[in-house]
């Protein structure tokens, strides 16, 4: 399950991300920007519970959050989206898990994780700048599953066709948020168009 998001702004701010001579202070400061406005349709079908408050002047009978949200991001690249979107979700957790692409075979590794307790009854929203072969992020929800986790979101900011497809085959219950679905994947497996390397051009590794 795909959902595109579009926005002017998304799409204003991506076409930042996406011109080479992007210094790396803009360059993050978009990536968070973007993950704070697709967090709005990301939360669109968070539960919610009846409470029965007092408001200054009478009672009042409402709804708030009900499940509780872990943010997963994956390392590198993800860790740029975490501060967009906890700004809007502050209770959330935050996990960490890992992984990095084989430059030769394009397999994901990974090499960290750690979650939070009580995966299995919140919503986990795994971010990740970058779906392209779908490597990483499979095997990291695969990882997260192993952990417990029930209800996820995929959260990329640019995806390729293939990666779309991967997710789609090995994790169908898994919905996908994209600000943008590309052409292609080049022979080197990065997005055409894209915006390069998410993790260099975020950490001014290049
Ligand atoms: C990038 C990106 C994704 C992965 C996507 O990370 O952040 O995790 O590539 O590619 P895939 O869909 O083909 O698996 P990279 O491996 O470059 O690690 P880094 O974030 O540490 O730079
Ligand atoms: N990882 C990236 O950072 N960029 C791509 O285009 C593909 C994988």
């Amino acid at each position: 399950m795909l959902i595109v998001i579009k926005h002017p702004l998304i799409t204003h701010k991506l076409t930042q991300l996406r011109r080479k001579d992007t210094l790396t202070r803009d360059f993050r400061y978009n990536v968070s920007e973007i993950a704070a406005l697709m967090a709005y349709e990301i939360t669109r079908d968070l539960p919610m519970k009846k409470v029965s408050i007092e408001t200054p002047v009478s009672k009042c009978e409402t709804t708030e959050l009900s499940a509780g949200v872990v943010l997963i991001p994956v390392l590198r690249a993800g860790l740029g989206m975490v501060e967009g979107i906890v700004n809007l979700l502050p209770d959330a957790k935050v996990g960490h898990i890992g992984m990095y692409r084989d430059h030769e075979t394009l397999k994901p590794i990974t090499y960290f994780s750690k979650f939070p307790e009580s995966l299995s009854d919140s919503v986990v929203m795994v971010l990740d700048p970058m779906l392209a072969t779908g490597g990483s992020a499979s095997a990291a929800i695969k990882v997260i599953k192993e952990n417990g986790a029930k209800t996820i979101k995929l959260v990329s900011i640019v995806g390729a066709p293939e990666g779309v497809a991967r997710i789609e085959k090995d994790h169908p219950d898994v919905q996908i948020y994209l600000a943008a679905l590309d052409s292609r994947l080049n022979e080197h497996g990065y997005i055409i168009p894209g915006l390069g390397d998410a993790g260099d051009r975020l950490f001014g590794t290049i």
